[in-house]
């Protein structure tokens, strides 16, 4: 065996292994050899969070936390940004190739007459109250889908995957659009064929009576790299539940709600929404110093901070800051940006954020982008899980594609009670009453 191979002696026993290194990590599987005896199950890995554990191998995104690096199939995320639309992106992430013209022609007209919802889909969300929040209406709402296509549920049919990636992808914006109108209590507006896949969700958002909706070219431009930036992410927490949901071959609609709500937590997708009430909280550049010593004393996260993978400058952040200023050439500055770069100025300088290689993540402008162009906080996840659309289906795909993937079935160590005799309930002990502390 060459040397790519880790030599282990088991103490317990004085026995030794040859264990294989492919692509840089040992399999788990490998591992199950040492045992003490015939009855020993075997070694397993513990890995909480998975925090060093490679769940699967992915062509899709490559990131270098130390460096800074994203790219889409090889595909540097600061050229696809300057150079591309979302659905130009979407489809690279998706199908693995940028598309060709006529390739692209078609991808968009196949998108776009997608985007129609189908009309019992007003009759879910009219049964959310006014103040609903807009990530539980489309989480909901995207899983009600599965009801609407039963044939999502041949997974294994490329052809059946193909029609559900349109219809997810074309329908996403419908989704985000309605329930924002529906917490207005605005009108849903139709799609507009003739207009761009984010100058459509514009339209939907925010047309009122004018006969046809005219997005402003620089915001709608913005709005299309912010959604490039939040294609894909290789492995990160909500990916991981739309592969291990997809696993048990599970629709991609209810795979795709799966998803999204794992993104919605504040530590994930949430984040920006979360950054906006922070902004708020701290309210002027003055009380930042404040902040943040509450932030070092433990009190609380510095939102849109930290990043599991980047240990360094977050390449995203970097680009939202550019469309920040293209934005605020057209809205007016906001003064939040004014205390978001002196939050970030003050934490790149202070040790604590340094020692713990905190820099801002993808979050910590977005949201002040999202807010500047009109859109209220509750939304701004729903504006994250559009985009994020394509990616959660394209790990999707990858991972039925994969033939050495399963049905995720995680071990565990287990901690509780060893075997115990039943007791009856007229046996079972009343607890002492606490005592009064
Ligand atoms: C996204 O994974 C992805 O790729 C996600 C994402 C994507 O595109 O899919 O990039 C999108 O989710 C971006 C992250 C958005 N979340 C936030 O901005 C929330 C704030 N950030 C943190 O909660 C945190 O940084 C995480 C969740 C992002 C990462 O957490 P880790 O990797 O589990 O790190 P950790 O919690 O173990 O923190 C290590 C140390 C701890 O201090 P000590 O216990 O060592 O003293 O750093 C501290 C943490 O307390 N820390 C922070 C902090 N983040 C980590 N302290 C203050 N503010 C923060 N934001």
């Amino acid at each position: 065996m060459d040397n790519q191979a880790l030599s282990i002696v088991d103490k317990r026993t004085q026995s030794a292994y040859e264990i294989p290194i492919h692509d840089g990590t040992i399999r788990a599987m490998d591992l199950r050899q040492i045992k003490t005896g015939p009855d020993d199950f075997g070694l397993m890995t513990y890995d909480p969070a998975f925090m060093n554990t490679a769940s699967c191998k992915s062509a899709i995104t490559f990131i270098d936390g130390d460096k800074g690096i994203l790219r889409y199939r090889g595909y540097p995320i600061e050229q696809l940004a300057e150079k591309c639309s979302f659905l130009e992106v979407a489809y690279l992430v998706l199908f693995g190739e940028l598309p060709n013209e006529a390739q692209l022609k078609e991808w968009v007209g196949q998108v776009t007459h997608h985007t129609m919802l189908h009309e019992t889909t007003k009759k879910f969300l009219e049964g959310f109250r006014y103040d609903a929040h807009p990530m539980g209406m489309l989480i909901s709402t995207v899983a009600a889908l599965s009801t609407v296509y039963p044939d999502a549920r041949h997974v294994l049919d490329p052809e059946s995957r193909k029609l559900q990636i349109l219809r997810l992808v074309g329908k996403m914006p419908t989704i985000a659009a309605y329930t924002y109108r529906h917490s207005l209590g605005l009108p849903y507006v139709y799609p507009d064929n003739d207009l761009s896949y984010t100058e459509n969700f514009m339209n939907m958002l925010w047309k009122m009576t004018e006969p046809k909706y005219q997005a402003n070219p620089i915001l709608a431009r913005a709005l299309d790299i912010l959604f490039i930036l939040h294609a894909d992410h290789e492995q990160n927490c909500s990916a991981n539940v739309m592969r291990s949901t997809g696993s048990s071959q599970a629709d991609p609609f209810v795979a795709t709600a799966a998803a999204a709500a794992a993104l919605s937590g504040p530590l994930h997708g949430g984040a920006n929404e979360e950054v906006l009430k922070m902004l708020d909280e701290i309210g002027s550049k003055d009380k930042v110093p404040a902040y943040i010593d509450q932030v070092k004393a433990g009190h609380m996260k510095l939102m849109g901070f930290g990043h599991r993978i980047y240990k360094n400058y977050d390449p995203r952040a970097r680009i939202i800051k550019w469309a920040a200023d293209r934005v605020f050439e057209v809205t007016g500055r906001n003064r939040r940006l004014d205390i978001a770069l002196e939050l970030e100025r003050i934490a790149l300088e202070d040790e604590y954020f340094i020692k713990r290689k905190l820099y801002p993540n993808v979050d910590f402008y977005s949201g002040i982008i999202y807010q500047a162009m009109g859109f209220k906080p509750e939304i701004f996840t729903v504006l994250f899980a559009i985009p994020r659309t394509a990616g959660w289906l394209a790990q999707w795909q990858e991972m039925l594609e994969d033939p050495e993937q399963k049905i995720a079935r995680p071990r565990q160590v287990y901690t509780g009670h060893a075997v115990r005799e039943f007791v009856p309930l007229e046996k079972r002990s009343v607890p002492a009453a606490p005592t009064a502390a």
